[in-house]
């Protein structure tokens, strides 16, 4: 079914783990897809150009074997992206880095370089995106009306929940919740949605997963068993044609599982009174959030 024909696609991080998996499925539903990826470790470090553009040739498209996390770079890949295939319409930020450290031993530059990679860099390419993404709309690229732009912003629980010494991973990861937002707000006009996606898959991350607790190693055993295909299958579909209704969401997928988190909003109100702040804290305590990681509070079986 080539329910993306005609459309084009980059995908950041696109030459490994889930990235990889997008790339093929959407090249699979008929995008032409660029593949942004210059091979780096888990943790940013080294890098094998030769992943990005093995993979390109492979699905027909074609590979942008850098780093993204410039301005600069991010308007190349776009510009890239539009000389090569005449547009831009699927912008998939998934590329991560991990530098994990207890917050009172985390180096700042490791903090640094993680927000710019799992955050800033996603904010350059949707800024160099969408400004193509609006001319698009105003020319009415691929019918009437424009209907063809999606943003998927790769997210995860642990920027939700948090997780032990994750302070670089989950503070990039709930900015792009906040960045996934106001995109789908600021482009909703030109009909251009934007979505953020907490995956589950194996992946080298879920290998590298270093156990904190009984629960978290049942966690693991549990994460080694869910498809990477399955993210892809739903950044597809958010990505085709039934995605168009589907803007500004927190999602995530887990192998069959997929799950809508919701606004986070005040869950219990007290006003503070005659009995002072103490006595309306006692009032909204009961909402206090607990403190679950995303590996506890996602330690069910999935659905395979
Ligand atoms: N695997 C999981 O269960 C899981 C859970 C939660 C969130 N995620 C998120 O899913 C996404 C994909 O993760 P994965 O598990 O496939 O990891 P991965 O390490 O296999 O893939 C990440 C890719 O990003 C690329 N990358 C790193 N820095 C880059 C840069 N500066 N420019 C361009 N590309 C760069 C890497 O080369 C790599 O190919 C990430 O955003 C990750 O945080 C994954």
């Amino acid at each position: 079914m080539s329910t993306l024909a005609g459309r084009v696609a980059l995908v950041t991080g696109g030459a490994q783990g889930i990235g990889k998996a997008i790339c093929e499925r959407l090249a699979a539903d008929g995008a032409k897809v660029m593949v942004a990826d210059p091979g780096v470790g888990i943790d940013g470090r080294g890098g094998d150009a030769g992943l990005a553009t093995s993979l390109a040739e492979k699905i027909g498209g074609a590979a942008f074997p850098r780093s993204i996390a410039s301005p600069g770079a991010a308007e190349e890949a776009v510009a890239l992206a539009v000389s090569r295939f005449g547009g831009i319409d699927i912008l998939v930020n998934n590329a991560a880095i991990l530098r994990d450290g207890f917050v009172f031993k985390l180096e700042p530059a490791d903090f640094e370089d993680v927000l710019r990679v799992n955050l800033s860099a996603a904010f350059y390419l949707t800024r160099a995106a969408t400004g193509v993404m609006r001319d698009q709309a105003k020319a009415e690229r691929g019918g009437k009306p424009y209907g063809w732009g999606r943003i998927v912003n790769v997210t995860s629980t642990a920027g939700l929940y948090g997780n032990f010494g994750q302070a670089a991973y989950a503070s990039a990861k709930a900015g792009l919740i906040g960045l996934t937002r106001v995109t789908a707000m600021d482009m909703a006009r030109s009909l251009v949605t934007c979505n953020a996606v907490a995956p589950f898959a194996v992946t080298r991350i879920t290998h590298s997963i270093k156990p904190q607790n009984d629960a978290q190693t049942i966690y693991k055993e549990r994460a080694l068993k869910v498809p990477a295909s399955a993210v892809a299958d739903l950044v597809a579909h958010l990505a085709s044609p039934a995605g168009q209704s589907i803007t500004g969401q927190v999602l995530g997928v887990r192998a069959k599982e997929i799950f809508a988190f919701g606004q986070i909003r005040p869950a219990k109100r007290a006003v503070v009174g005659a009995g002072g702040i103490g006595a309306a804290f006692d009032e909204i305590k009961a909402a206090f959030a607990d403190m679950q990681t995303d590996l506890e509070a996602f330690n069910t079986d999935p659905v395979i």
